[in-house]
């Protein structure tokens, strides 16, 4: 039987120019000329006992396939697969599956664990000792015999000079002269897994840093107005306990409390002696201070955030119901953060000493948020009750007292 692997031709349709040799060409029908690549050169390959063990046959097969023979594809498949075995900077390894021996290795086993293939033929992998984990040996077979494959299972294995290193297997079950035999393709990515783990910490170092920069931001506005001290700090903290309990992602709370750091960043375009001024604000004041949702908005779209903190930041004031500012959007056109932010702020600024009035505490903050339902997010909303009626919000009485606001 003629197979035609990976072509799909009749053995009877090809036409060869000549005997079998290193340029080989083969007409295939309606289409260009392809040449085929000799098999010595597979066999030539260094060190690999596969590389001088198919060579005859191979060659043999193909002969027989030019002069007509009972060959086929599977000896071109062969040839392939010798060419990939030899050449390939990955490890390859077979083993038999009743013993762990093993009986084939290439050149990249040697690169990757030192060990030649003289080492290692007819020994049993596990005898190498290049586990590092022995446990991760056993989850291998574990997997190879559930599935019959594996692939991408990351390990460490031990180099013979000691060092460690990362790699990733795939493996395949595969029959040999009729015995069941594991076929395994090892890649080393250390490089990889370090140059990860540096980008990694390099990530986090900048998150902290702009974490830092933030909460500074946030401090110098609040240095023009001694009575807010701590305000956007406290209200960090209430909003990003709301969001949890809202159940968000924490990338999410993690926006809606960054964007809480800086909300009222915007008011060091107010003069400051309006800002701290005791007494009731004019009209003008009043829209003076106003202006700091946009003012703010204005300062940190030159900022490159991980989320749209300008404009959570502009939001901050508009209310659920339409009745805020600046643009008085309503519901869902106002962003998730920004509803969640409206809240805390209103529960933080009500809970504390302003220059215009004593703090009215806790209990009135949270009256305010029951009895004005169409003013705030309901989801916001609902769980900032949630988390008075069980106490997560005593907190916010705690730290007014030691801010001196109780
Ligand atoms: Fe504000």
């Amino acid at each position: 039987m003629f197979h035609h692997y990976g072509l799909g031709f009749a053995r009877s349709s090809l036409q060869f120019d000549g005997p079998w040799g290193p340029r080989t060409t083969v007409q295939l029908p309606g289409m260009e000329s392809m040449v085929h690549m000799d098999p010595r050169d597979a066999s030539q390959s260094r060190g690999s006992r596969f590389g001088g063990l198919p060579a005859e046959p191979t060659i043999s097969s193909a002969k027989d396939l030019i002069a007509g023979a009972d060959a086929d594809y599977a000896s071109i498949a062969e040839m392939k697969f010798a060419a990939a075995f030899a050449s390939s900077t990955d490890a390859i390894h077979i083993s038999r599956v009743c013993d762990g021996v093993l009986v084939e290795v290439n050149d990249g086993f040697h690169e990757l664990t030192g060990h030649s293939v003289s080492d290692v033929l007819d020994g049993r992998l596990f005898e190498i000792g290049i586990w590092e984990n022995h446990a991760d040996r056993s989850r291998l077979a574990d997997n190879l015999a559930a599935d019959g494959h594996v692939s991408g299972f990351e390990t460490a294995l031990r180099h013979k000079d000691g060092s460690a290193r990362t790699v990733s297997i795939s493996a395949r079950m595969i029959e040999l002269a009729g015995e069941p035999h594991i076929l395994a393709v090892t890649r080393d990515i250390s490089d990889h897994v370090r140059v990860e783990q540096e980008l990694a910490t390099s990530n986090a170092r900048l998150g902290r840093m702009i974490g830092d920069m933030t909460t500074t931001l946030g401090r110098i506005v609040e240095s023009r107005d001694p009575y807010t001290h701590g305000h956007q700090e406290r209200v960090a903290e209430i909003a990003s306990v709301i969001a949890r309990a809202m159940g968000l992602p924490e990338y999410c709370v993690e926006a809606v409390r960054m964007a809480a750091l800086v909300h009222d960043v915007g008011k060091l375009s107010v003069p400051s002696e309006i800002l701290s001024r005791p007494g009731k604000l004019s009209d003008v004041e009043f829209d003076l201070i106003r202006t700091h949702s946009d003012a703010g908005h204005s300062i940190l779209s030159g900022i490159d955030f991980d989320w749209p903190m300008a404009e959570i930041v502009r939001q901050h004031h508009e209310r659920h119901d339409g009745s805020g500012y600046p643009y008085g959007l309503v519901g869902e056109q106002i962003l998730l953060p920004a509803r969640i932010l409206a809240i805390a702020d209103v529960v933080e600024a009500m809970a504390s000493h302003r220059p215009y009035r004593p703090a009215l505490g806790l209990a009135a903050a949270i009256a305010e948020i029951e009895d004005q339902p169409a003013k705030y997010d309901p989801r916001a909303r609902d769980a900032c009750l949630r988390l008075h009626a069980d106490g997560d919000l005593d907190f916010i009485t705690a730290q007014r007292i030691q801010y001196g606001h109780a």
